[in-house]
């Protein structure tokens, strides 16, 4: 081989690197170009500014079509599931041991299966419970005024305002405002008695991961809470803890009462909705690192755009949606979920059945002339603290899923207080005839 001959293709290769370079900053000049023209407007971007706190769902629902077309789907869901669902059933007709159990309460005359998010104003404005004493602090979870309001006016003033003149203020069922900050659309605490609750254990949501505020957002309202004071002050009792055996304590040392139970005369306690507590008692999903938005607002697509569904409700009414994501065998999860929760119901009515009892060995202990009262006190406290736990479990809305195990165990361990509670109104009366008596 000649020195010619192993020089001519160099040559071609230097021409052909010449074209490349021509051609790559040719590229990159299109980009640039390409670059620096003016933004599109894509459905993505906030096309419109929100308001902070603007209560109208739908001035929001401009930006985010999808999220607002499917949290308005939550008024029309009707469908019942075994122990949840949508449609309003009669829970005192369904178990009219419920009827005794709330005795002298509102809940023994109007108690229904909740619904879904936009209902929440229609339903507190429907039921009987609701009347001319009740206190404003029952709109704190109905509607996304509040938010607003709480800011404007403070939360001591909106929950001392009676309810029918709060009302006039509120006109907005459950909304964006209630869970998310305006444009940035981050996940809020909204609620002040949450906040409050938050502080007094130490904690502040601002240093919470997003995953966590996935929980927490709906710790705004699925909690158990009481109004303290003449105020009516909207307040969390989790100063000990958010375990039951925590808020009982926290509740014994208050000497806070809901209403007295007639014929025994037992200060008594209502639980109200603990999803939360329930749920982050240790539940294998929390620890697992599961938040409620996975199973109630799973990812949703439609066409490219993929969401959390904001029509939340029952996780039954969609499985594949909220649990295969996670599960494979979703038929063998969903299984599950009616093993669990006919066995906490089993658990559920024999509570049920053992306060009954307790309540009517009072009532004949009470009404016995010479009664021993400091023994007669005490089984009135295990009166109390039985219910509240089995309430706990009762009115709490997952029939138990959200944490079976400690269902149980709550369960269980009211049970066995019920029957204290009434052996110990038989030795208070001295007189186990008592036991013969009642009806
Ligand atoms: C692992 C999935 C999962 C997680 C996580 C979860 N849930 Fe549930 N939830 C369920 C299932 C299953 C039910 C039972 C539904 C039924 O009985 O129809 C349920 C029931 C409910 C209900 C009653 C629904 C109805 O139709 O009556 C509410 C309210 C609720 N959950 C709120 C929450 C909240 C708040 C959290 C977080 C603190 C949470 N859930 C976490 C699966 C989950
Ligand atoms: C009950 C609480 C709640 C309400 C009410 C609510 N959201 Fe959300 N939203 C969430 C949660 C939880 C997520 C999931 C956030 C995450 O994963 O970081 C979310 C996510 C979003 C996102 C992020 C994208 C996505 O879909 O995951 C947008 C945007 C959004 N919501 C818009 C809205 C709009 C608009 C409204 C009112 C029409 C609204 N949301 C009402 C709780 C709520
Ligand atoms: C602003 C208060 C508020 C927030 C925040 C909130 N909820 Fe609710 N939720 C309610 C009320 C009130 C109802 C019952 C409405 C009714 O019965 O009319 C309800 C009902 C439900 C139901 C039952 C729906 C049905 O069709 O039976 C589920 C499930 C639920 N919420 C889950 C969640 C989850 C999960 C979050 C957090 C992502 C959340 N909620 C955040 C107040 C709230
Ligand atoms: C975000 C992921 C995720 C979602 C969504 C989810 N799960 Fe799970 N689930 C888990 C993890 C993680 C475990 C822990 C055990 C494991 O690794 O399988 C678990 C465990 C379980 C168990 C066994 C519980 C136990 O105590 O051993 C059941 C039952 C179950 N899930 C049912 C469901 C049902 C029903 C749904 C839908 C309503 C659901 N899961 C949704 C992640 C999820």
């Amino acid at each position: 081989m000649t020195v010619e001959a192993r020089k001519r293709p160099s040559f071609t290769i230097w021409i052909l690197a010449g074209i490349i370079v021509i051609l790559a900053a040719a590229l990159i000049g299109i980009l640039l170009f390409l670059k620096n023209q003016p933004q599109p407007e894509r459905g993505v971007a906030p096309i419109r500014e929100i308001e902070p706190l603007d209560p109208d769902s739908q001035n929001w629902g401009i930006n985010f079509p999808n999220q607002f077309s499917t949290l308005l789907k939550t008024k029309d869901n009707n469908s019942p599931t075994t122990f949840g669902g949508s449609a309003p059933i009669s829970k005192l007709e369904a178990d009219p041991r419920l009827v005794t159990l709330f005795a002298g309460y509102p809940f023994s005359i109007d108690y229904n299966e909740e619904r879904g998010h936009m209902n929440a104003l229609i339903d507190v404005r429907a039921t009987k419970r609701v009347n001319e004493t009740t206190a404003g602090t029952c709109y704190s979870c109905k509607s996304s005024n509040n938010p607003k309001l709480w800011s404007e006016m403070g939360m001591a003033k909106f929950d001392s305002t009676p309810f029918s003149e709060l009302g006039k203020l509120i006109e907005q069922p459950i909304g964006c405002a209630n869970c998310h900050e305006a444009n940035t659309m981050n996940l809020v605490v909204t609620n002040p008695a949450l906040e409050e609750a938050l502080q007094a254990r130490g904690k502040d949501w601002r240093t919470f991961t997003r995953q966590e505020m996935r929980t927490v957002v709906c710790a705004n309202c699925h909690v158990e809470y009481y109004f303290a004071g003449e105020g009516k002050y909207l307040t969390y009792p989790w100063e000990k803890g958010t375990k039951i055996e925590e808020i009982v304590d926290y509740y014994e040392e208050s000497g806070f009462k809901d209403w007295e139970y007639p014929g025994t005369g037992t200060p008594m306690l209502k639980a109200q909705h603990p999803e939360y507590e329930l749920f982050t008692a240790d539940s294998t999903h929390y620890k697992a690192g599961v938040a409620c938005a996975d199973c109630h607002m799973p990812y949703t697509r439609d066409g490219a755009a993929k969401f959390s569904s904001h029509n939340v409700h029952s996780p039954l009414l969609a499985p594949d949606a909220a649990c295969g994501q996670c599960h494979t065998d979703v038929p063998l999860v969903v299984g599950r979920v009616a093993t669990i929760q006919a066995q906490v119901n089993e658990r559920m009515l024999a509570a049920e059945d053992a306060l009954i009892d307790a309540i009517n060995a009072l009532k004949a202990a009470a009404a016995m002339p010479g009664v021993d009262e400091a023994k007669l006190d005490e089984a009135r406290t295990l009166h109390r603290q039985a219910q509240m736990m089995w309430d706990f479990i009762a009115a709490e809305n997952s029939m138990g899923f959200h944490n079976p195990q400690e269902a149980l165990r709550i369960l269980g361990k009211s049970t066995d207080l019920a029957r204290q509670a009434q052996l110990l109104a038989v030795q208070a009366a001295g007189d186990t005839s008592i036991l013969a008596k009642t009806p």
